[in-house]
């Protein structure tokens, strides 16, 4: 009945969220509030773990792509759930680092690091960097020098894939901003420059499609471009890959006509594909890696507004404005992304009338959900928005000096806070 089955109608008819009362909560720990269903994330990394185990070579692994959500208490599930990790910047590495974070098992990516993040990264003991162009190989093999290391690398490839998913997050295709294009000969000499730097000890090759990808073959259409670059990489350079990592990308079900992808079933299929491309073009095959990071987090995500003007514009338009909005949730406004919306007290309830459900930002385009069917909420009423768990903390921000709101774990029964709501003092902290 509801897009994930960590929502449900709790005994008392209203919405009940990883088995717990959303009404309880939000008035336990006030409003906005991202809630995170700990069990699900868990849930979320073994789907990963397990078809990996089962699929792939020993010393595989997921690596959680963090940018989706980023804190320390995460970072702590991933390690104790025996994921790996993708950073993107000295903020991600930071955060995980103070988590406790074994930095061995993360993986940093970046179109363009600076040479702060570089030598931070090896600071911390980044395991590897994922070089994206012949300027950061540069800066990475003088980093390592002045260490006097050797540093892991993965090369970022774009493999010239279009996963047919919205603009702003295609990213295999070859004018992308991101990676070294196969296509141009670039990825060749990028190769050919890797292995003889002295300082970089490169273990295979990168890519990365795009993100809420439901296209049937993309990851076996690019594991098949990648293998095959890498088997003419060997036979010309005498280079073979240990690693390949195919990167994130596989979508969520947001709304109910998005469809449920089986996780497990698309990386036995992408393993398939694998063996019999190693087995044809007699190539050892690699250890793999892929990053998930929306369908770790994202289902086990949900916000809770309150209600607060609610108004109608006869023959126009009707509103219902909540206590957040864009800040806490930039994705319609960036993407006009699609999400499932509820009324707390009548979550059963479709109702006849469709709404534009609108935060409390100073502009117009401050639109969380537009003509969503509910039935008219009174001031004061909670509002739930379903899979915001992904990308959501982690691209709010401050815009009208709105502070973000806090994130609690649901865990059994249990519900903690893992971020504090920010206070009127946080906002002008960094003010002189
Ligand atoms: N690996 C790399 C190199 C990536 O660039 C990304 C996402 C991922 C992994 C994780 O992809 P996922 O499994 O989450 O799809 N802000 C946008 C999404 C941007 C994704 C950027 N890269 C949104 O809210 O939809």
């Amino acid at each position: 009945m509801f897009v994930c089955e960590n929502i449900a109608v709790g005994a008392d008819g209203r919405l009940s969220f990883a088995g717990q009362s959303v009404r309880a909560l939000a008035e336990e720990y006030g409003t906005p509030l991202y809630l995170m269903d700990e069990d699900r994330i868990r849930h979320n990394c073994r789907v990963y773990l397990d078809a990996f185990r089962r699929c792939f070579r020993t010393g595989s692994m997921p690596l959680y792509a963090s940018k989706a959500n980023s804190f320390r208490r995460i970072y702590q599930i991933m390690a104790e759930e025996g994921m790996g990790v993708d950073v993107v910047s000295a903020g991600e590495i930071y955060t995980a680092a103070q988590a406790g974070f074994d930095m061995a098992n993360a993986y940093f990516h970046g179109n363009n690091k600076t040479p702060e993040d570089i030598a931070f990264s090896m600071e911390q003991g980044v395991g590897w960097i994922v070089i994206d162009c012949a300027g950061e190989l540069e800066a990475v093999e003088a980093e390592a020098a002045r260490r006097g290391i050797r540093q892991k690398a993965l090369l970022r490839i774009t493999p010239g894939i279009d996963p047919h998913t919205y603009e702003a997050v295609a990213t295999g295709r070859v004018d992308s901003k991101f990676g070294t294009p196969i296509e141009t000969g670039q990825a060749e000499a990028l190769l050919i420059q890797t292995l003889q730097c002295p300082h970089i000890e490169l273990t295979g090759f990168h890519c990365h499609v795009g993100s809420q990808v439901f296209g049937e073959d993309v990851f076996e259409r690019t594991a098949e471009v990648m293998l095959r670059f890498m088997a003419e990489m060997r036979s010309r350079h005498g280079y073979t890959a240990q690693q390949l990592d195919l990167g994130g990308g596989y979508g969520v079900r947001y709304v109910d006509t998005d469809p449920a992808l089986d996780i497990g079933a698309k990386i036995e299929r992408v393993a398939s594909t694998l063996k019999a491309l190693c087995a044809s073009l007699d190539y050892p095959e690699p250890l793999m890696l892929m990053e998930p990071g929306r369908s770790i987090v994202a289902d086990a995500g949900m916000t809770v507004y309150r209600v607060g003007s609610v108004r109608k514009i006869p023959g126009f338009k009707n509103y219902i404005s909540v206590d957040g909005g864009m800040t806490d949730n930039p994705r319609f406004a960036l993407y006009g992304s699609r999400y499932s919306v509820l009324l707390e007290a009548s979550p059963a309830e479709k109702g006849e009338t469709a709404w534009d459900v609108v935060g409390r930002c100073c502009e117009s385009g401050d639109i969380l959900q537009p003509n969503v069917n509910l039935p008219e909420p009174n001031c004061g009423d909670l509002l739930a928005i379903c899979t915001t768990g992904a990308y959501n903390y982690s691209m709010a921000s401050n815009y009208n000096r709105i502070p973000r709101p806090p994130i609690v774990m649901l865990h059994g029964s249990q519900s903690s806070l893992a971020v504090k709501r920010e206070t009127l003092e946080d906002l002008i902290r960094l003010d002189v």
